[in-house]
């Protein structure tokens, strides 16, 4: 079996990458090609980047149906540096008896001696590279020559290329521009769906202006007045409780940005950030879109503060161990102006004067709601019940200003 190892960052990947691997599949007679994302080290990582798990999806997105590939998470998954020595090892035991061809870029090629343990390389894996143009051709066909000094089997293939790169395609979607031709169109697809490369440049300085503006697009116009009037109230008990009153306005504008999502979206945002949800939240639809609106207010926004992050992801559940910020929003979500339901007084009045008991009350509420329909109740919600009232057991009510 001879299989084509093509790594790369694919930020994103584009049908350069697409032909360059199908030519060399061709010419090689190669039966397979990885196509392996690397992990970009959170150091390296510029604000435009897309995300690991975005960057993995489009790749199997790219070549869905396509049997000559086959997508491997292997560099990501290990979250950490990889040296290409190390994955081509790991290939090599999936696949024993295998001939590798490690596919690279002209740029890449012409550093390949100075990588980590490139004799381990050269041993495991024929290196294989086309030239950008005559000029470079000489370049490379020279480099292959030092290289197979020092042991290594070099293919040197004059493959036309196509005139694209990830950075011209990032650049052209930031200006808005249509990629028709330059990635498959799932790619497209998926970069509109998520907004991927827009604005790149001030990605890190998105407002709460920005944010009205994106939820505005994503809900409907009561959940988009619901999710001001909890901005507002969330901001009302921040300065009453000691929390951040800006941070707690933007996340009472972002805690539902996934909610009219619709169920599917939920879950696979969920999934193509690798989380997995246990039994209960499976059987837990209402609790989806919190999941799913901090994994977006993260990767998607780029948000980096966790409390805020953990304010959305613990909106509807609670937990236990809450910080001041999350349960302000938790309780801004019950008591905001538009909420009407029996008990929204009660509720309304004891956040504003005692934010134990209405933690109390607004977990024995939903649970008590839930007991009712028959629905499971998610642990985090009972933790942070038992949490509060043995608090309140030991150290009576209080206004939430020591803890
Ligand atoms: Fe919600
Ligand atoms: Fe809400």
């Amino acid at each position: 079996m001879k299989i084509g190892v093509f790594g790369g960052a694919f930020d994103p990947i584009h049908n350069g990458h697409l032909h360059l691997a199908r030519e060399f599949a061709a010419r090689l007679s190669l039966d397979k090609i990885l196509l392996i994302p690397t992990f970009i080290p959170p150091h390296k990582v510029r604000s435009y980047m897309a995300p690991a798990q975005l960057r993995l999806q489009m790749c199997r997105l790219a070549v869905e149906g396509d049997s000559l590939f086959e997508v491997s998470d292997i560099e990501i998954r290990r979250g950490g540096a990889s040296f290409t020595a190390d994955t081509l090892k790991e290939i090599s035991l999936q696949y024993p008896g295998a001939q590798l061809f490690l596919i690279t870029g002209a740029d890449m090629f012409l550093t390949l001696g100075t990588w980590n343990r490139f004799e381990e390389i050269a041993k495991l894996a024929v290196l294989c590279a086309a030239p950008r143009d005559e000029y470079n051709s000489e370049k490379l066909l020279d480099y292959a020559k030092t290289l197979e000094q020092r042991g290594a089997r070099c293919i040197i293939q004059d493959i036309p290329l196509l005139k694209i790169s990830s950075t011209i395609l990032r650049n052209k979607i930031s200006d808005g521009e249509i990629l028709e031709g330059y990635v498959p169109e799932a790619v497209e697809d998926y970069i509109r769906k998520y907004g991927l490369y827009n604005n790149h440049n001030n990605q890190q300085t998105l407002n709460d202006e920005q944010f009205i503006e994106i939820i505005r697009g994503r809900l409907t116009q009561k959940r988009f007045e619901h999710s001001l009037a909890v901005a507002e109230q969330a901001k009302h008990l921040a300065k009453l409780y000691g929390a951040d009153p800006e941070k707690a306005y933007t996340a009472g504008i972002l805690h539902d940005i996934m909610k009219d999502a619709g169920k599917e979206a939920q879950l696979q945002i969920i999934s193509d950030f690798g989380i997995i949800l246990d039994n209960v939240e499976k059987n837990l639809p209402g609790c989806w879109h919190a999941i799913a609106g901090a994994v977006f207010i993260e990767h998607i926004l780029g948000i980096k503060d966790r409390d805020l992050i953990n304010s959305v992801r613990y909106h509807t559940t609670a937990r236990a161990g809450m910080s001041i910020l999350e349960k302000v929003v938790y309780l801004a979500d019950f008591t905001s102006a538009d909420r009407d339901y029996p008990d929204v007084g009660t509720m309304r009045n004891l956040a504003a004067t005692d934010i134990k008991a209405a933690m109390k009350y607004g977990l024995s509420y939903t649970i008590k709601d839930l007991v009712g329909k028959s629905m499971p109740i998610h642990p985090d919600a009972i933790h942070a019940y038992n949490e509060i009232v043995s608090a309140i057991e030991k150290g009576g009510t209080d206004n939430g200003q020591k803890e």
